[in-house]
């Protein structure tokens, strides 16, 4: 029967699976890994068609100096901190030029677009990195409408501050609303406590064992010991960020959303984020969500979502009459970002501290309470391959990996996933670790088993297993990690990649 032996190769992927890549990897010529500059690639490209219309951005990654409520960082942005939104249409080009007018390598990566495979920015899998002084000209089809964004792919830059909103619109958007609020929520410490470069330093050296101490919360350095929730099955994170921003402004200069009474507000929540995930709610309002990482779902009702880290949530509100606080709970780790939603001009602001009753309700959006609406749903097949990944590691060590080992940026295709192009690909994510990570795969959005939403980054609480399932139809070299920056940069990445 076909399904209990793909369930039988589930349970055996992790070793002898393992062990064939290895073996197919060192011993078959290179050629055989569809290349990102391939055929296959540029085939898939043309097959997307698009509409032929082109936007342009100019992205220049320089040192720039932040005024955060008065504390000055000394960071690194595409110019401010988020970088200007990027919209366009499904189907269109985006044709976007990065300058690097930093004095290390660094590249675009695109979060969550179904793109070719040449233009993901990750280097040294599917391009070169861009050095210190050089531009490199990024080019394709945005396939699908949603909520998506971008940051750089190379060492822990992803917790400076570049990073942006990819807003991909939907011609026939079939969602009514009035406004819309592209919300973005950063853990910061940048120029503030430290460089992210410290931080990967300070977390490599290992904790060794603590020895009980995880009970107690505290700062040691530019890291957090007992941070502690429930809803992320136990550890939340490791770094200590002194501020949380939205929108580039923390809790003591607010950013503030000005609307009608009355109006349907889609709100695009992004978590930007390193290690930390938020649990976001809106004072005196439930929040409907629509989409999970740009896909629609059947709308749900909250009173918060839990976001990880490279996760998006679409949700609409119905504003009421005054000035709410919007509050990203850094889960965990006892404090917040904080924002203001004002429809009346006259009406007192909110405290930042402000404690409101939907962040303690018990309804809180997750991806297990989602399905994808019919729009999104993936057509019913059985998988023509499995794969079992196991994510694995520890603090004590620092040393996370997928299946037991670190990944090598230097021998990418080590230990590689294979997968042809048309097949429908199940993947199964077993997290053998201690703490919650948010798994994400580059260039597919898969579906969360059985008839869950649709994402590109999944939590997985410790030791639980994730099933998802994703058509196999974006042919290149692929990663899939951690998108813990700290996990990720020290080993918590594989590939999947496409062989011809
Ligand atoms: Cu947000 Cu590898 O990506
Ligand atoms: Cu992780």
């Amino acid at each position: 029967m076909l399904s209990a032996s793909l369930t039988r190769r589930g349970f055996l992927g992790v070793s002898v699976g393992a062990l064939a890549t290895v073996a197919l990897a060192s011993c078959a010529p290179a050629a055989t890994w569809v290349q990102p500059d391939g055929t296959p690639v540029k085939d898939a490209e043309r097959r997307r068609g698009g509409t032929g219309k082109v936007t342009t951005a100019t992205l220049a990654a320089a040192p720039l100096v932040l005024d955060l409520a008065g504390k000055t960082a000394a960071t690194w942005a595409f110019g401010s901190t988020p970088a200007p939104v990027i919209r366009l249409g499904a189907g269109d080009t985006l044709q976007a030029t990065v300058r690097n007018q930093l004095d290390t390598d660094t590249s675009v990566h695109w979060h969550g677009i179904a793109l070719r495979n040449d233009m993901d920015g990750v280097p040294p899998v599917t391009q070169e990195p861009v050095g210190a002084g050089a531009a490199f000209d990024y080019e394709f089809i945005v396939p699908d409408p949603g909520t998506y964004w971008f940051h750089p792919h190379v060492g822990v830059q992803l917790d400076r501050g570049l990073y942006g909103a990819l807003i991909v619109e939907d011609p026939n958007e079939p969602l009514a609303y009035d406004d819309e609020w592209v919300i973005i929520l950063d853990d910061w410490l940048d120029g503030v406590t430290a460089t992210p470069d410290q931080v990967l330093e300070e977390l490599s050296a290992g904790m060794g064992d603590m020895g009980g101490m995880d009970d107690m919360f505290m700062r040691m350095g530019n890291t957090l010991m007992g941070a502690t929730s429930d809803l992320l099955g136990g550890d939340a994170g490791d770094v200590y960020y002194p501020l949380y921003l939205i929108n580039g402004k923390p809790v003591d200069d607010p950013t503030q959303f000005t609307g009608k009474p009355g109006d349907r507000v889609r709100l695009r929540i992004i978590n930007a984020g390193s290690d930390t995930a938020f649990r976001l709610a809106v004072g005196g309002h439930g929040l409907t969500i629509t989409h999970s990482d740009g896909f629609p779902v059947t709308p749900v009702e909250v009173d918060s979502i839990l976001i990880g880290m490279g996760e998006r949530y679409d949700a609409t509100i119905t504003l009421g009459d005054g000035a709410f606080p919007l509050i990203a709970q850094a889960e965990g780790k006892r404090a917040r970002g904080f924002a203001v939603i004002r429809t009346a001009a006259a009406a007192t602001a909110p405290a930042a501290d402000v404690s409101i009753p939907e962040l303690s309700s018990s309804r809180v959006g997750t991806a297990q309470l989602l399905a994808a609406d019919s729009r999104a749903a993936l057509s019913s097949r059985q998988p023509d391959r499995s794969i079992a990944i196991a994510l694995t590691g520890g603090m004590a060590d620092y040393d996370w990996g997928i299946d037991g080992r670190r990944f090598d940026m230097t021998q990418p295709l080590d230990a590689a996933h294979e997968i042809r192009e048309g097949e429908r690909v199940r993947l199964t994510i077993t997290n053998d670790t201690e703490m919650w990570h948010p798994f994400h795969l580059h260039g597919h959005t898969y579906q969360h088993q059985d008839d869950g939403p649709r994402k590109d980054t999944s939590i997985i609480l410790p030791k639980q297993t994730l099933t998802v399932d994703f058509d196999a139809d974006n042919p290149g070299l692929w990663i899939a990690h951690c998108h813990n920056i700290y996990h990720a940069e020290t080993g918590m990445t594989t590939v999947i990649g496409y062989r011809s």
